[in-house]
């Protein structure tokens, strides 16, 4: 016979006395954010475990109406406020906002905001640049014409765009700042009242970039990889690029953006994602099929390669997997593996966005509405992962982005 019980002379204990190592291995099972959110909003003992060290959330979503989407849930998420509305990029966790009289950051996680200098004030390194940006390289001769400078872009009438910004670190903001499909590196440290270009840099079609074991990386389509050498301006102290050097030599295929007999031609695009400490390349091929005269060159289909940057022999090596634990969130804003191992989820695939606002070759969709696909890389194949999130294509809806909250 069971002991009588003891009348309840105490309360029962609260839900903020479990121990904040069970609340841990509570947290390392939920995956989406939205769940995280929930927990800590419970007492302030569960919001302290969700600060302890734990595997990294799935990204967000955001779409630029301001809706955004905790995966994996396909149900809007809504932070507290609103105002997110209308970005122009993404980095990590930050919303980017690039504005005439000011940039500005914005963290919707914690609130957190950085104000950066408006892309009008641009201060050309050296300062005497002007009559001297020709004679830079041969470049030019080779075309007929002087190539495109910094000066140039920033002289053009349409709106100049930010296609890439990295947090650095504290004190250093790079940008990849462009018009169409050119564009320039620019630095800054945050708060202070200009950016700075090296003024003799030829533009480029720039794909990507990367802050990677502490050195500023970018990548065109030729598929060289490019380091950029971070210096203090002596006389101001701000960061400015110094020299640009090579430090892979790419082996694009020359395939891209001819048509074959079949009526395909392959588009491509480049990203850097830093995965388990390596840097990679990711070179998605997009085969488009090419109409008879008057009608539109239509995506048809989406391919990856996956390389690994071998710094000491100067070349990318191509790999298969990028492990059973990773997923890379591809996007032209802001790209990251995440690991997955803690979660029961199958890894080794790359979830990516149409990103298709800045194409050299236009190519449009048959279908109307678009969303996050997956592309698995051991089987080669696509799935619409999560295709209960979709929205309507359009000029206005084109820049969806990861965001990536810190914990
Ligand atoms: C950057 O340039 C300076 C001066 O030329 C040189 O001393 C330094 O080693 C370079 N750093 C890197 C990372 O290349
Ligand atoms: C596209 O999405 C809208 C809602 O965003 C929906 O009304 C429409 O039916 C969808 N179109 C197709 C072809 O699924
Ligand atoms: C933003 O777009 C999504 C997807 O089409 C839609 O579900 C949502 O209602 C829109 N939000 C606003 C505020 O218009």
């Amino acid at each position: 016979m069971a002991p009588e019980t003891q009348p309840h002379l105490q309360p029962p204990p609260s839900w903020s006395a479990i121990p904040l190592d069970l609340a841990v291995l509570v947290l390392r099972l939920l995956p989406a954010y939205a769940d995280r959110a929930r927990f800590a909003a419970v007492c302030p003992q569960w919001r302290a475990a969700t600060r302890l060290p734990l595997p990294p959330p799935h990204p967000l979503l955001a779409l630029p109406n301001g809706t955004f989407y905790s995966l994996p849930y396909t149900k809007p998420f809504r932070f507290p406020g609103c105002g997110f509305a209308g970005y122009d990029s993404a980095c990590g966790s930050w919303l980017v906002f690039s504005r005439d009289d000011g940039c500005f950051l914005v963290d919707p996680f914690s609130r957190a905001t950085v104000t950066l200098p408006a892309l009008s004030r641009v201060r050309l390194r050296p300062p005497n640049a002007v009559a001297k940006w020709s004679d830079v390289d041969d470049g030019r001769a080779k075309f007929g014409k002087p190539y495109t400078t910094w000066m140039h872009i920033s002289g053009e009438p349409h709106k100049l765009h930010i296609s890439k910004l990295i947090m650095c670190s504290q004190n250093l903001v790079a940008v990849l700042v462009g018009i169409g499909h050119t564009s320039q590196i620019l630095m800054c440290q945050p708060g202070a009242l200009s950016w700075s270009v090296r003024a003799y840099d030829r533009c480029k079609r720039f794909e990507d970039m990367a802050f990677y074991q502490g050195k500023l990386y970018a990548i065109a389509t030729d598929e060289n990889l490019l380091v950029a050498n971070i210096s203090e301006d002596h006389n101001t102290g701000n960061p400015q690029v110094s020299k640009i050097g090579k430090v892979i030599q790419g082996d694009p295929n020359p395939m891209y953006s001819a048509v074959f007999d079949d009526n395909t031609m392959p588009c491509k695009k480049i990203y850097l994602v830093e995965s388990r400490g390596t840097l990679l390349m990711v070179r998605r091929t997009i085969w488009c099929q090419v109409p008879q005269p008057g009608g539109d060159i239509m995506a048809i289909q989406n391919e990856f390669e996956v390389f690994r940057a071998d710094f000491e022999h100067s070349r990318w090596d191509e790999v298969t997997t990028v492990g059973d634990d990773q997923l890379l969130f591809l996007g032209r804003r802001c790209s990251r593996a995440v690991s997955v191992s803690q979660y029961d989820i199958p890894g080794d695939n790359i979830l990516f966005l149409d990103d298709d606002e800045e194409n050299h070759v236009q190519y449009a969709y048959e279908d109307e509405n678009t969303s996050v696909s997956e592309y698995n890389l051991r089987f080669r194949f696509i799935s619409s992962a999560l295709s209960r999130i979709s929205w309507k294509r359009g000029d206005e809806m084109r820049l969806a982005v990861w965001l990536f909250p810190q914990n």
